[in-house]
């Protein structure tokens, strides 16, 4: 059974004060196997986002529908864990806390909930940093945290819009690194949404590339780089070769909305 199918999806936005409506996305048919990760890489404003909200249960498809293993979405469940771009910690919550947020609403003993948190912040490298706030903690430290917090309710699949978009690129280089780790590890289902060439080739098994607002898919690339993967092979020729084809394809879009 495929972890996530997205049969038909479009989505609408109706104008605002009787302006014209906004067609986010045209009809988009993608099924996405258990355990890959799939990186969505698209021109800023295509509809990425609204995609990924869609399939998080967050907004509603105009057409279409969402099945995750095998059941249809109808609004956000424990099955499906997301990160987004901002910050979105509760700032009056620790570190600790913070990635105990869903397991309080499971019935779990409190030894229970200590060792999943204990295990996530070592493997997000926060040992150390369990009571801190997170005004205390710079923004990689902080998407780490809400990295932990997605995976400590252990999730069929992993949802992340441009989690690393607001971090210097030393910084992102090492989270590339570390969530692949993670999915090296656990192998749960991602589906991960950028803007950013590289790190579409770099993150991914499959890259399914989208074009400008109304956004749907124009190509669906394997990429077949070994794991475990290591930055070197950012300048290796095979990744070099994807990084030019798919330079070409987002150019295209880029150009229609630059
Ligand atoms: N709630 C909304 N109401 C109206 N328009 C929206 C809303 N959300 C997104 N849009 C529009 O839909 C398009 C796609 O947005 P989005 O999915 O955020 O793109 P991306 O994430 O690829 O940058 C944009 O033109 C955006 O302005
Ligand atoms: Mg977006």
């Amino acid at each position: 059974m495929s972890a996530v199918v997205i049969k038909n999806v479009s989505r609408i936005f109706p104008g605002v004060r009787g302006g014209v409506p906004t067609k986010a996305l045209t009809p988009i048919n993608v099924s996405v196997a258990e355990n890959d990760f799939v990186t969505i890489l698209g021109p800023s404003g295509c509809g990425k986002s609204t995609l990924l909200r869609i399939v998080a249960g967050l907004e509603e498809p105009t057409t279409g529908s969402v099945t995750v293993r095998g059941r249809t979405v109808t609004g956000p469940g424990a099955d499906r864990g997301m990160v987004f771009q901002s910050y979105t910690l509760f700032p009056w919550l620790t570190v600790a806390q913070n990635i105990a947020f869903g397991l309080r609403e499971k019935k779990m003993s409190k030894g229970e909930r200590d060792a999943i948190v204990a295990d996530y912040v070592s493997k997000v490298g926060l040992t150390g940093f369990e009571e801190h706030w997170p005004k205390q903690l710079s923004g990689g430290m902080q998407q780490r945290v809400a990295i932990a917090r997605a995976l400590a309710n252990d999730p069929a699949i992993l949802l992340l819009d441009e989690p690393f978009g607001a971090l210097d690129n030393q910084t992102r280089g090492l989270m590339q690194e570390l969530l692949l780790t993670i999915w090296e590890a656990e192998r749960k289902t991602v589906l991960f949404v950028t803007h950013d060439i590289e790190e579409a080739i770099f993150l991914g098994s499959r890259c399914l590339v989208m074009t400008a607002r109304p956004g749907r898919i124009k190509a669906d690339v394997q990429i077949p780089l070994a794991h475990p993967r290591h930055y070197r092979m950012k300048a290796e020729p095979d990744f070099l070769e994807l990084k030019m084809r798919l330079t070409e394809e987002i150019r295209e879009e880029a150009k229609k909305v630059a």
